[in-house]
């Protein structure tokens, strides 16, 4: 049993006590910076918005420790493939494990030949189908679609998204000896959290989600980090990427939630002009702080490889970070 169904907000939580992972890897998941982000998790709010949900490391942390039970949640990406599967994991959960489970079978017997013709043959083609249906069309995906998301998910490099000029899934196959395809409980899991009463899923930018975003709201932004160097790698999740410009109107949405009265909790990469962003006077006025903590991603970049690297965590939530082992309180200019 999932949550309560019914009134919008009585919700209970079945699955407290079981931690539930994401079902997807996602490039610049956040599982592992999770010990630093619950101390400033607020302890009330009414509804939370993740307008780049990626995997959804925070929103599962929420659901399986208790922190959304009587709660909303608005579940917001920009990326229609990962919106649309999630949409069909949730509605036609059940189909989606049957087609999974015909993958996992096919790829037993063909291997990295198998990942290359769902990749080129089927995915591919299947998406552009898709995308001569119209922009409402999308975000919507069939069972076998969102199975083999899952899939090149589950056994592509890294478990990166990546779209080449003409929009084409291009991840090449990762090497696993044994990958997990379908974990068909962690599947109905899943489904059953993004089935909860009070649980929306939409495909909009993040200004979307956060022009209404005021008090009573605790907002969790973490979008695709600014490279620390021109060579840093940096996954592309989206068609249009996200740049320098982008990382501008997140910061002016940012502060304008705040200043409304939402509790405000970012991660971002310590780039220059990242630190400069959020630690200036405009920044402050809105309330937020900005914490150092050390970064666990790989760098490609020999000048980042020099010397200690860090990633933020930007917020105006009261916080006992300081109190928390391995976590930095010191100010971000330096
Ligand atoms: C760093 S990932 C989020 C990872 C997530 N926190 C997790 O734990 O998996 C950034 C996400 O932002 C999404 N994104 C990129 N541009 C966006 C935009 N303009 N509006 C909303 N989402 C966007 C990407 O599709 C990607 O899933």
């Amino acid at each position: 049993m999932g949550w309560g169904a019914g009134a919008d907000k009585a919700l209970v939580p079945a699955e407290a006590s079981m931690p539930l992972r994401p079902l997807l890897k996602w490039a610049g998941g956040k599982r592992q910076l999770l010990p630093a982000l619950r101390p400033h998790y607020p302890t009330s709010f009414d509804r939370y918005i993740e307008p780049f949900v990626g995997s959804g490391a925070v929103f599962f942390d929420l659901y399986t420790t208790g922190r959304l039970q009587g709660r909303r949640a608005r579940l917001v990406d920009l990326n229609p493939d990962l919106i649309g599967c999630y949409r069909a994991v949730r509605d036609q959960t059940e189909a989606v494990i049957d087609a999974l489970r015909e993958l996992e079978r096919e790829h037993r017997d063909r291997g990295s030949d198998c990942y290359y013709d769902v990749r080129d043959r089927r995915f591919n083609p299947a998406r552009a189908e898709r995308s001569t249906r119209g922009a409402g069309a999308a975000a919507a995906a069939s069972p076998g679609l969102a199975a083999m998301f899952i899939y090149l998910n589950r056994t592509g490099f890294n478990g990166l998204f990546r779209l080449n000029r003409q929009g084409g899934f291009n991840v090449p196959a990762g090497r696993y000896a044994d990958p997990r395809i379908c974990d068909a409980d962690r599947v109905r899991s899943v489904a059953r959290a993004l089935s909860s009463a009070g649980v929306t899923i939409e495909c909009i930018p993040f200004e979307d989600a956060l022009e209404n975003a005021g008090r009573g709201d605790f907002v969790y932004c973490d979008p695709p980090y600014a490279p620390l160097s021109r060579t840093a790698s940096f996954a592309q999740y989206t068609a249009g990427g996200f740049g320098v410009q982008d990382h501008r109107r997140l910061q002016k949405s940012v502060l304008s939630a705040a200043k409304r009265g939402a509790t405000v909790l970012m991660s971002n990469s310590s780039a220059p002009a990242i630190v400069a962003a959020y630690r200036g006077p405009a920044a402050r006025r809105a309330g937020l702080t900005v914490h150092r903590i050390p970064a666990r991603r790989a760098i490609n970049s020999r000048a980042a490889l020099r010397g200690p690297v860090e990633e933020l965590i930007i917020t105006n939530a009261s916080t006992t970070a300081r109190h928390q082992p391995g976590l930095s309180a010191a100010p971000a200019g330096r």
